[in-house]
């Protein structure tokens, strides 16, 4: 194979791509560029204005852009979410499950059932129901991409967060169960497991001294820009990926093995 035809397969034209989450941070990076490789995005978010913004810099790019404001754990609007989907761009053919919110560095004995419930709901039943619903465009296809992001606090664990852990750890539980129901359909799922990213998540909750406290002790020395992460996702999404289900990539700077 020459490498011409190896960037041709790395493009994303004639495909939808759902994103949840994709008002800003590695969303919105994912959105742009999966746009860049000519994809129709559909550009999910609790945030009405930023889900809009996100949505134009896709218009900009020349590809078609749906903003759908709406909260991810409401299952119901999911449901009715797909539908508009299938009718106006006909059907998700790639679902990056991304909405978050961050733990905040909550420690055990201070999460609530409210905190936990929310959390759960938001990372687990809210995709884990997505998923379900963009399923039938892509089976009737027998082609989809799934990629779930998880943390690389999924692999390490993390003196904080537990209910965050216990959220993230499922999805990748969930990738590999997916990965093999779905094969024979040649829907592959596959994890993005993020290190430390100069995203609002952690900029609002924690500040900036603590990311820069934090970039000491990885590897490379720094945490990531959103766009770093943009590059997983996309490869996952697109045809050179096609032997690649089941899987876990950790761009982490090196965290993971320390
Ligand atoms: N920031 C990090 O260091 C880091 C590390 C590992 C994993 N992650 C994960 O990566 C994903 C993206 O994180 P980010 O850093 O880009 O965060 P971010 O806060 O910058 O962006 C998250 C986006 O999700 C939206 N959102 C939040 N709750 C929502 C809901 N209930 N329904 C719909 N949209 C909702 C927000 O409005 C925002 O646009 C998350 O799943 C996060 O857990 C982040």
């Amino acid at each position: 194979m020459s490498v011409e035809s190896n960037t041709t397969a790395a493009r994303l034209d004639g495909r939808v791509a759902m994103i949840t989450g994709s008002g800003g941070g590695m969303g919105r990076a994912h959105a742009v560029m999966m746009s860049e490789r000519g994809a129709d995005i559909v550009v999910q978010d609790i945030d009405a204005n930023t889900a809009e913004e996100t949505a134009q810099m896709v218009r900009d790019r020349g590809r078609r852009a749906l903003a759908l404001c709406y909260d991810i754990a409401d299952v119901e609007q999911s449901r009715h979410a797909i539908e508009t989907i299938d009718q106006e761009l006909g059907g998700v053919d790639i679902l990056v499950n991304n909405a978050g919110l961050g733990g905040k560095g909550a420690k055990f004995e201070e999460i609530d059932e409210t905190l936990f419930t929310r959390m759960i709901s938001v990372h687990l039943t809210g995709h884990f129901f997505l998923t379900q619903f963009v399923l039938p465009h892509m089976k009737a296809q027998r082609r989809g991409k799934i990629i779930n992001i998880s943390s690389r606090w999924a692999m390490t664990g993390a003196a904080e967060a537990p209910h965050y852990i216990a959220c993230k750890s499922a999805l990748l539980g969930l990738t590999k169960s997916w990965a093999l129901e779905f094969a024979p359909w040649n829907i592959h799922v596959n994890a993005v497991a993020p290190g430390g990213v100069w995203s609002n998540m952690v900029l609002q909750s924690r500040g900036e001294e603590f990311i820069k406290a934090q970039e000491k002790t990885v590897p490379l020395q720094r945490w990531a820009q959103s766009e770093e992460y943009a590059y997983a996702v996309c490869f996952l999404a697109s045809s050179q990926a096609d032997f690649i289900t089941g899987q876990t990539l950790s761009p982490n700077g090196g965290a993971s093995i320390v």
